[in-house]
């Protein structure tokens, strides 16, 4: 029996994890989401071309290998069917190898009202969630009214779906939202699910499969399986910047509930860091920077939400995060991307502690969120060249190897590979 691989972000989010599936897929026979659902965005760059998935596995792009959206995963049919149509339109027929769990749970009309509503009761406390409904479908999952895509066959699907939503109506009653107003892609609620209710069908015709004894089915037969992680370490429901945070369990033990795998079934795992970092919507960030250097992160980053279009927050890398990320994970090794962005930096900054009241720690502290954090910062020259058409790791510059020792010294995980570009070619293995 093999093991399962497991690829997830360590940051906020949004550390490239698309892409580096994309590169590793041709490794693998099965790609699996495991968990999240279209909050996510993932970006795949290549011959000239630009692809962003939300419910989609990234693996999607090999057509000789299966993808399959794990019972973890909360599926959007709307979006689901958007998504489709995009890669159809590329030329990616997606029926032919993308699996659906009957488990994953389903993302009502509604569950997106509720998502505006509850953010707008926050107020100054809100998420700044995508407003895809992740929270409010993740909760009925727990509270165990939630519909499975299984339960679309099943002939009480419909009165169901309308004993849900008229919660959800009463919930936002009482929250005093204005449902009348409330719009999906300038539709109302009940345009909305007429849209939901057509792309549903579109999800049907998607092989339903029971994904845990697919996968296990699949690693026992040694086919190779990587696990694709969306959100990161820091946005984790248990771990990461309570309550700034999404509903799903982002980190490795997310593998084993998400798929149905066991513990003792995980392999590799690969922690994705950017060279900095950056983290969109609301929550601490200690080493955010609010001056010219992360204005400069954020343009040449090109640092807007691939779901949202929001701008993202951007600062130095966070060693005590990454550490946190390496333990809570299992991290056997490191990916990291977008050194290309500070090129032209006189200097590329690291925070190894924080100090919390002039005392220094290296662990992240309950009261993270409250507590005056300052970054302390350790400085590594730049190494002001372009990197464009470097082919070998051993060629990178050595002020940028010496600022990539530093991290695998600092964390303690070696790094595997070095992304230079957004592009698929660009990955330099070490
Ligand atoms: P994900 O959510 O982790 O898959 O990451 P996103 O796709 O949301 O964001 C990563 C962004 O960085 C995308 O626009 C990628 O095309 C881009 N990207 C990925 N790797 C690199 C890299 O090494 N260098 C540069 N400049 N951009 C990269
Ligand atoms: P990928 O997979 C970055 C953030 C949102 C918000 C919080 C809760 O592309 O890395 P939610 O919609 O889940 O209720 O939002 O989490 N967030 C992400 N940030 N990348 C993501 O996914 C994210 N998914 C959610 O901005 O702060
Ligand atoms: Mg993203």
């Amino acid at each position: 029996m093999t093991k399962i691989d497991v690829l997830l972000g360590l940051q906020w989010g949004d550390e490239g994890k698309g892409k580096i599936v994309d590169v590793l897929t041709p490794n693998y026979d099965v790609v699996a989401r495991f968990q999240g659902g279209p909050n996510a965005g993932h970006t795949l760059e290549f011959n000239g071309m630009k692809h962003v998935l939300h419910i989609i596995p990234s693996g999607i792009f090999h057509k000789d290998k299966i993808n399959l959206i794990g019972n973890g995963v909360l599926i959007e049919p709307r979006i689901f069917r958007q998504e489709i149509e995009e890669l159809a339109a590329k030329g990616v027929d997606a029926t032919q190898n993308l699996f659906v769990s009957k488990k994953a749970h389903l993302i009502l009309p509604s569950h997106r009202m509720m998502d505006a509503a509850n953010e707008q009761a926050k107020g100054n406390m809100k998420i700044g969630s995508t407003l895809k409904g992740i929270g409010p479908a993740y909760t009925d999952k727990i509270a165990r009214s939630g519909i499975r895509v299984g339960d679309t066959l099943s002939t009480d699907f419909r009165e169901r779906y309308e004993l849900l939503k008229e919660q959800h109506v009463r919930q936002a009653q009482t929250l005093g939202f204005d449902i009348a107003a409330f719009r999906i892609d300038g539709m109302s609620l009940e345009e909305y699910e007429k849209v939901w209710m057509e792309s549903l069908e579109t999800l049907k015709r998607f092989r339903m499969v029971n994904s845990e004894y697919f996968i296990n089915q699949c690693l026992k037969e040694d086919k190779k399986v990587l696990a694709e992680g969306a959100q990161a370490m820091m946005l984790d429901i248990d771990f990461g910047t309570y309550p700034f945070v999404t509903s799903s369990n982002t980190i490795t033990a997310g593998v084993c509930t998400g798929l149905g795998v066991a513990p003792s079934a995980i392999g590799r795992v690969m922690g994705i860091t950017k060279a900095y970092c950056t983290r969109v919507g609301a929550g601490p960030f200690p080493t955010e920077l609010f001056d010219e250097t992360g204005h400069r992160l954020c343009e040449l980053g090109h640092e807007y939400g691939a779901t949202t279009g929001r701008p993202r927050r951007c600062g130095w890398i966070d060693i005590p995060a990454l550490r946190y990320a390496c333990m809570i994970n299992g991290v056997t090794e490191l990916y990291v991307t977008k050194p290309d962005v500070m090129n032209d930096f006189e200097t590329v900054s690291m925070c190894t502690a924080y100090d919390v009241n002039g005392e220094l720690t290296g662990e992240i502290p309950f009261e993270y969120n409250t507590l005056p954090i300052e970054p302390v910062l350790t400085n590594y020259k730049g190494w002001q060249q372009s990197l464009q058409g470097i082919s070998e790791y051993a060629a990178l510059p050595e002020a940028l190897k010496d600022y990539l020792a530093a991290i695998e010294k600092q964390t303690g995980v070696r790094i595997a590979a070095v992304s230079i570009s957004p592009d698929r070619k660009d990955v330099l293995f070490k």
